[in-house]
């Protein structure tokens, strides 16, 4: 019976462990397809992106492993977000990684919210930093008329990005017009207007 018991302790304590940790630990040094490649290195993040013209005002430039092969089982990765003055970057959840900020040049408020729907938020500046928790709904938007950036670092080789506005109202199948309509207590002609303004 004892045996039995500590047999089943030991399966809890290992999915326990499992549900706290990331990306899975390394087995080897290295994990790259091409070992004598320049799979360590990276320039795409060196200066501000383009930001294109549109209702966001904001970019993100990633650095993960789709980016650095060598990141591969790594377990981090970055990215770069260039606002434009007063650029939003959306609300959105990283399913995989806890991110965290260093602001660059210029002002941002920036935040997230709890489980308990408890909004966390700060004005951020040059050169200080900021956590969102992993899975958690957070936002940046560029409170100031000049142009911001900020480096973005994950505990996950490939973090996953979901905006919700762009996951609700424009993927690839259409979430079901009256499923939306009465998620967010509106007729669905507004579900339409809504759509047709993310999708200009
Ligand atoms: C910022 O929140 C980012 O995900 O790059
Ligand atoms: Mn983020």
């Amino acid at each position: 019976m004892a045996g039995v018991t500590t047999v089943m302790l030991a399966v809890l304590l290992a999915n326990t462990i499992g549900a706290f940790a990331n990306d899975p630990d390394m087995l080897q040094d290295v994990c790259v397809a091409d070992p004598t490649s320049e799979d360590f290195f990276f320039t795409g993040i060196s200066k501000p992106s383009q930001i294109a013209n549109n209702i966001l005002g904001s970019k993100v430039t990633g650095a993960n492993v789709m980016d650095i092969p060598g990141l591969n089982t790594l377990g981090v990765s970055m990215a770069r977000v260039d606002f434009a003055p007063y650029g939003l970057n959306p609300p959105h959840i990283h399913p995989r990684a806890t991110e965290m900020i260093y602001i660059l040049q210029g002002e941002l408020y920036v935040g997230f919210i709890t489980t308990n729907n408890k909004l966390v938020s700060k004005i951020v500046k040059a050169g200080e930093v900021f956590v969102f928790p992993r899975g958690l709904a957070h936002f940046q938007k560029n409170t100031s008329k000049y142009p911001t950036a900020v480096v973005a670092a994950f505990n996950s080789q490939l973090p996953g990005t979901q905006q919700f506005a762009a996951v609700l109202f424009t993927s690839k199948d259409p979430v079901p017009k009256d499923v939306l309509a009465q998620a967010f207590n509106i007729d669905e002609h507004e579900v339409e207007m809504i759509r047709a303004g993310l999708t200009q």
